[in-house]
């Protein structure tokens, strides 16, 4: 009787010993897990910092975007949120303009049509670029889509409505805010609410409708939050 008793006793110990080992696997998995993603995340942001060091006047308007983004994403109740590949692609999106020649990128005065066929080259370009980065994923549909319009007439693809991706749509809302909250060489600036007159005005045409209606219920304070933080 001792003897079966002494003998499950070393079981038991055995087995709390495989349970501190598993833990012990798990908690250096997950270490491991959130170091390798956070090598994810300052590799794109390097990334996207080389594309944004060519323009002086856009400053961060990478990482505003992808705050804006991911703002929107957070009030529409999306899980998008909380995807970093969504927030990889938010932050690459333009990384295709590495190949546009600065004299077009830069250049104040309007686009001749094959400066501008050139320009919209870019999304392709990019998801060109990303196009074996595993860990990018889903990041890569923003890249490339990222300028498709809600009635079609968008590019690369022309896709429309739910067609585009809607990651790609909510980040099409985000671009234009903060295309129009920043000074820009050829005009200033708009105030917040004149930028939320030009989107609502686009809503159906060039945005989705549904999401300009959760945009438009951000308050003002959170959208001049990331304005102020990121600059
Ligand atoms: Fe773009």
């Amino acid at each position: 009787m001792a003897e079966v008793r002494a003998e499950a006793a070393a079981k038991s110990r055995q087995l709390e010993r495989y349970a501190a080992d598993l833990r012990e696997t798990f908690k250096a998995e997950r270490a491991h897990r959130s170091r390798l993603q956070r090598s994810y995340m300052e590799t794109v942001r390097a990334l996207s910092n080389a594309v944004e060091a060519r323009d002086a006047y856009t400053g961060k308007h990478a990482e505003r975007v992808a705050a804006y983004g991911l703002e929107i994403a957070r009030a529409m109740g999306s899980p998008l949120a909380d995807d970093p590949q969504i927030e990889f692609g938010f932050l690459l999106h333009d990384v295709g303009k590495v190949a546009v020649p600065d004299a077009i990128l830069y250049k104040p005065e309007p686009l001749s049509d094959d400066e501008r066929a050139l320009m919209a080259r870019h999304p392709e370009t990019g998801t060109q670029i990303l196009r074996d980065v595993e860990f990018l994923g889903e990041a890569r549909s923003v890249v490339r889509h990222h300028h498709e319009r809600w009635d079609g007439f968008g590019y690369p693809d022309g896709l429309r409505g739910e067609e585009i991706p809607l990651a790609a749509r909510v980040f099409a809302v985000a671009d234009t805010l903060d295309a129009l909250t920043t000074d820009r060489p050829y005009r200033p600036a708009s105030d917040l609410a004149h930028a939320r007159r030009i989107i609502a005005a686009n809503a159906g045409t060039q945005f989705d409708p549904a999401i300009i209606d959760v945009f438009a219920a951000i308050p003002d304070a959170t959208l001049e939050r990331i304005r102020g933080d990121i600059r």
